[in-house]
């Protein structure tokens, strides 16, 4: 079946490649003299995380945390909860979190302080999209791919109901996708 994604196209595929090219370059740049790790938050920052690492031109480790705030909605519940965490030791490390987005800002505000009691040398955060008009809390990125407006995106690592990660470009759902996702929940309940 194919099906409209998009309501819109914010960010083509194209754009995004250019964007974390771009990172990766300022990245291998900032980090010459550390021992960088970067540190991809699951599930949304997997695809992003794998086409940035690849233009990165310095030895760096990867390690991922899974963290939870969503669920199913797309508000988030302000709760984070760490599902798993990291298995390298960071002390003394440049630790450059890996994120999707910042949205309200909590999960970032949350992790900060997460990995500040785990001692590294140095701890930012890059992620492919902000979304500043959102913010719960005064935080900002370190390294960000693009700023956009307040609209719910999915697509390149982004999800709408666990589903549409893996579409190369990032934009609004279509009024299909609603549908299909409010379908699949209402299925997902009924199962229960
Ligand atoms: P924050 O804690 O509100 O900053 O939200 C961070 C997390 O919420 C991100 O890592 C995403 O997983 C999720 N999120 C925020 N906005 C969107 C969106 O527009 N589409 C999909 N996921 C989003
Ligand atoms: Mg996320």
């Amino acid at each position: 079946m194919t099906i409209e994604y998009f309501e819109e196209v914010l960010l083509t595929q194209e754009q995004i490649e250019k964007r974390v090219r771009e990172l990766a370059e300022q990245i291998s740049r900032d980090y010459r003299d550390g021992e960088l790790i970067l540190v991809g938050v699951l599930r949304g920052a997997v695809i992003f995380l794998a086409d940035l690492v690849r233009w990165i031109t310095l030895d760096v480790k990867v390690d991922f945390i899974d963290v939870s705030s969503y669920g199913y909605q797309t508000e988030t519940s302000g709760i984070v909860k760490i599902e798993q965490d990291i298995s390298l030791d960071v002390e003394g490390k440049d630790v450059l979190l890996v994120e999707d987005i910042i949205d309200t800002g909590l999960t970032w505000s949350y992790l900060r302080e997460y990995f500040q009691s785990k001692n590294p040398r140095t701890l930012k955060i890059c992620s492919l999209l902000d979304k500043p008009s959102r913010r719960r809390v005064e935080i900002y990125g370190d390294y960000v791919g693009f700023t956009i407006p307040d609209r719910f995106v999915m697509g390149y690592g982004l999800d709408c109901c666990g589903f549409f990660r893996n579409l190369t470009a990032i934009g609004t759902p279509s009024q299909e996708v609603w549908e299909l996702t409010r379908r699949w929940n209402e299925e997902e309940q009924a199962n229960e």
